[in-house]
């Protein structure tokens, strides 16, 4: 993973979840943060609105949308890394409306990589998921793992990760795709995975619990992260839960 010292970082999908978490966790690391948050006419940005006080007023927000091509690159120019996280991620929403879920995670990735070409950004994290090997065949899952588009949520996460990785083998954009597993702490979403249910056996996504943790920090039930091919990265799905931050 490039060294962040001194880099100034684009988080796309700042305003949710897990973005808002890495928002504060790099600002504390004295980075210089711009922090994309999807618009909308009330004003506000999401998660964003109630980080902690250390950190509020300590990055830039960018407000805009993800599918839209300019806007991306407008928010990516001056920036040298990208940990792209926006999305739409509630499997239930993506049955009845999978248009959305191809324009925000399929196009609007493909709008990220396109500017990080034109850019000539050092480093693009595509955030992937565990959802794009279905119910697992095996465990531990690795790399190897058929990918499985078991909902229309998790079909569009494998068309990013495909594109993001196209982009490296057509053009060598430096892309790193990381598939976290079902993440759980303080602001998780009520409709997170933990709720959603797949229709053909109706297992639970997670097991998560909706409470804030007692421990102020994200976590992982198992992680996986697919290295870029030819940087001799070894893939690798461990199993074991662990502090978020210390993966990237
Ligand atoms: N939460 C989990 O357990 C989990 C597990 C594996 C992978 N992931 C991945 O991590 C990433 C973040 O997930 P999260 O749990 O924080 O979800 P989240 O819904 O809290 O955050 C996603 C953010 O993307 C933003 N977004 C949606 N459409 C957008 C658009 N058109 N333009 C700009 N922004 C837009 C939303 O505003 C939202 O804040 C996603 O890519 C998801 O697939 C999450």
């Amino acid at each position: 993973m490039t060294n962040l010292s001194g880099k100034t970082i684009l988080v796309t999908g700042a305003d949710g979840f897990i973005g808002s978490h890495l928002v504060e966790h790099l600002v504390r690391q004295g980075l210089k943060v711009r922090a994309f948050s999807l618009y909308n006419s009330f004003g506000t940005w999401g998660w964003l609105d109630r980080v902690s006080p250390d950190v509020k007023g300590s990055f830039e927000v960018f407000s805009g949308d993800i599918r839209d091509p300019n806007g991306v690159a407008t928010a990516m120019r001056g920036c040298d890394v990208v940990l792209h996280l926006a999305a739409l991620i509630a499997i239930p929403y993506s049955y009845h409306s999978p248009d959305t879920y191809i324009d925000t995670n399929i196009k609007g990735t493909l709008n990220v990589l396109q500017a990080a070409r034109l850019l000539e950004t050092e480093r693009v994290v595509h955030t992937s998921t565990s959802e794009v090997y279905g119910t697992a065949q095996f465990v531990p899952i690795t790399e190897e793992h058929p990918l499985v588009g078991q909902s229309p949520y998790s079909a569009s996460k494998i068309g990013a990760d495909q594109l993001a990785l196209s982009f490296y083998r057509s053009f060598g954009t430096p892309v790193t795709v990381i598939r976290p597993f079902n993440t759980f702490g303080p602001r998780q979403s009520t409709r997170g995975p933990a709720d959603d249910h797949h229709p053909a056996c109706g297992r639970p996504e997670g097991s998560s619990p909706r409470q804030a943790q007692p421990n102020p920090g994200l976590h992982l039930r198992c992680r996986h992260r697919q290295g870029v091919p030819g940087h001799g990265r070894k893939p690798r799905g461990s199993g074991r839960s662990g502090q978020l931050w210390q993966r990237l």
